[in-house]
């Protein structure tokens, strides 16, 4: 079976795909630098999937690291690209560590490849590409915007970076993904997101709010135009989008795609707004989750949701998750943290 590299393989999303491509059969290298996870996530691979996939515990902004790496675990079939640094916020303090991360390991990677005889790579990109679109649901042919953070902007670069490397090496094969916002954990409980000090995002700062870990949630903004004025988002559950990496995979391994390099938006084509987040997680969990209006957000979007229509019909891939089952999980996972750290 073929062999991945995942780059950030312990981090949220990645962890997640890991488990899908062992479930598969694929053999897989992680490599993580472990600045925003933690090195047990492998036994929580490990416990689901009953495989440990081998580790570096690398960076991949470290050239010369990289390329042992390379040396050492040979005959990789695809590299998947995860590893990036992610708060939109920290990025405006700090763009040249965003700039740093996120565009030298991607240029470091895309030169070992072809000195490796690796020629497929699978790219974590961002529906912050759009910016606020203006046509809603949001398709691939969508105009890029100009980025709103550093990190937006490392997106945009990256997808530039690739769609000019692919262009200058026939050989080389590249799928771009457009997530939307990923939520959820895998339904073991096992694995899940493992926000670093006080969340950014949405669902970690419901989860630890109902759970009694903060006082309250702040709802950023309720004057925006959407129906009950706050932002509206389309959740994805992170497992849909992890398996959405595997087709990937398989449909550049098994030569589908007549293209070299092909963009996809990973959403599931439901915008839902801040407020039913709060309330379905309520309802689903019975718990409460206590917050407060309070003003917008600077950088937040008013409203983007997926036209899913492309990853549906070219790579026949569906998120299959509903909402309910999503906060569940995400519910579920907050529960484990918790019995983990009492125990
Ligand atoms: N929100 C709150 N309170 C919070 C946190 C978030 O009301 O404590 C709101 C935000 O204002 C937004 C929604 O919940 O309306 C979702 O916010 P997130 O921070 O979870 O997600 P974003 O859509 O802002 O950002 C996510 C990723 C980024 C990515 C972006 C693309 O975190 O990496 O989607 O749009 F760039």
């Amino acid at each position: 079976m073929a062999k991945i590299l995942v780059t950030g393989g312990t981090g949220y999303i990645g962890s997640h795909t890991v488990v899908e491509l062992q479930k598969e059969g694929y053999e897989v290298v992680v490599i993580d630098n472990l600045s925003n996870s933690n090195i047990e996530v492998l036994n929580g691979i490990e416990k689901i999937t009953g495989i440990r996939p081998a580790f570096e515990n690398i960076d991949c902004v470290d050239y010369v690291s990289l390329d042992r790496t390379f040396e050492k675990h040979i005959n990789i079939d695809a590299v998947i690209h995860f590893a990036a640094s992610k708060a939109v916020g920290e990025s405006v303090e700090k763009p040249l560590l965003y700039y740093r991360n996120n565009l030298v390991s991607l240029i470091n990677l895309l030169q070992l490849m072809p000195i490796h005889k690796i020629k497929k790579l699978v790219f974590s990109s961002s529906c912050t590409v759009y910016g606020q679109p203006d046509v809603l649901p949001v398709t691939e042919e969508a105009p890029i915007k100009p980025a709103l953070s550093p990190y937006g902007n490392t997106k945009q670069i990256s997808e530039e970076i690739i769609r000019d490397t692919v262009h200058a090496n026939p050989c080389f094969q590249g799928i771009i993904l457009r997530y939307f916002n990923p939520i959820g954990a895998h339904a073991s409980a096992e694995i899940g997101e493992l926000p670093n000090g006080v969340p950014n995002n949405l669902l970690p700062f419901v989860t630890q709010t109902a759970m009694g870990l903060r006082d309250e949630l702040k709802v950023f903004g309720d004057d925006y135009d959407t129906p009950d004025g706050s932002c509206i988002r389309d959740y994805i559950h992170v497992v849909d989008l992890a398996k959405a990496h595997v087709v990937s995979v398989k449909r550049m391994l098994d030569k589908k795609s007549g293209q070299q390099l092909e963009t996809f938006n990973l959403g599931t084509g439901l915008g839902l707004s801040v407020l039913e987040i709060i309330r379905n997680f309520e309802r689903v969990n019975n718990v409460k989750v206590p917050y407060k209006i309070v003003g917008r957000r600077e950088g937040d979007i008013e409203k983007v949701w997926a036209d899913p229509s492309r990853a549906n019909n070219v790579l026949g891939w569906k998120a299959a998750e509903t909402i309910d089952e999503t906060l569940r999980s995400a519910w579920a996972w907050e529960k484990h943290l918790k019995e983990i750290k009492s125990s």
